[in-house]
């Protein structure tokens, strides 16, 4: 049986990322911290589609406990989905470094840390794909999130790397762009019903990308588009802009 590793399994994306693959019979490893608090989505994966879902704590920042947590799962996944992330609180992050610490931790450092555990594993294998979620934010600082856009601007060029090395190895990585989704993430946000994703269309899109062997992907296909007329701006414009 296939079996997939779901980092950050606590989050909406997370959760529908894990019932798409356990509905394609893959084993499911769901990775989080405080992960028993997932006893009952484990249990019903378990009964509904026959997954043999698991739990693993898992903290992103606790970069030393990285090489423990892996060679700890009790089967090697396949693929390794990397959706944890933190939004945090960008008007407190420019005068609290604690904040702008976890933002960073938790969206850059932390999945550095552990997917370079992960890709090591599949060069040994010379087989293997790494997901990782990143953001459109990360495409273009503004000034209402670039502490977490420059997270994601680090990730998403991570990944872009890792893709060009892993993929001498027989290993692929896909990187996602989610543009807005209607998650816990965003729940005080009012975004936009048009531009904005149902977890399930991000589960079905990553699903489809693994399968297809993409490289990057928007799960709303006019994200590219519109973040392409964004880049193109010019800087003295936008800068005089308030986004
Ligand atoms: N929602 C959007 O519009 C949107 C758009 C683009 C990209 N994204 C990205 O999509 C991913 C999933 O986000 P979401 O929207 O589903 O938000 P979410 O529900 O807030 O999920 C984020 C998850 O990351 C986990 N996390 C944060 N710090 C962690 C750490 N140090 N160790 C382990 N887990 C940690 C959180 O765990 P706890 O429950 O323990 O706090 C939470 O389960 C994130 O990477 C986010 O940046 C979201």
């Amino acid at each position: 049986m296939p079996s997939v590793l779901i980092l950050g399994a606590a989050s909406d994306m997370a959760i529908a990322i894990a019932k798409k693959y356990a509905s394609e019979n893959y084993q499911v490893l769901l990775a989080a911290r405080n992960v028993n608090r997932l006893d009952a989505l484990q249990a019903d994966m378990n009964i509904r589609s026959n997954a043999q879902c698991s739990l693993h704590e898992f903290d992103a920042t606790d970069f030393q406990s990285h090489a423990s947590f892996w060679n700890s799962l009790p089967v090697k996944p396949s693929i390794t989905i990397c959706v944890f992330g933190y939004l945090g609180d960008q008007e407190k992050a420019m005068t609290d470094w604690n904040e702008s610490e976890k933002i960073i931790q938790a969206n850059y450092t932390g999945a550095v840390s552990i997917l370079n555990i992960a890709a090591q594993y599949y060069i040994s294998q010379q087989s293997g794909t790494i997901v990782g979620i990143s953001s459109v934010a990360g495409e273009r600082g503004r000034q209402s999130n670039y502490i977490y856009g420059s997270a994601k601007a680090g990730f998403t060029a991570y990944l872009a790397g890792l893709r060009n090395r892993l993929f001498h190895s027989g290993v692929h990585v896909v990187s996602v762009q989610p543009g807005f989704v209607n998650t816990q993430m965003t729940a005080h946000l009012k975004l936009p019903p048009l531009l904005t994703a149902e977890p399930k269309e991000v589960a079905d899109a990553v699903y489809s990308a693994v399968v297809k062997k993409k490289n990057t992907i928007y799960v709303k296909w006019f994200w590219r588009w519109i973040m392409l007329i964004i880049k193109m701006v010019p800087e003295f414009i936008f800068k005089k802009m308030k986004m």
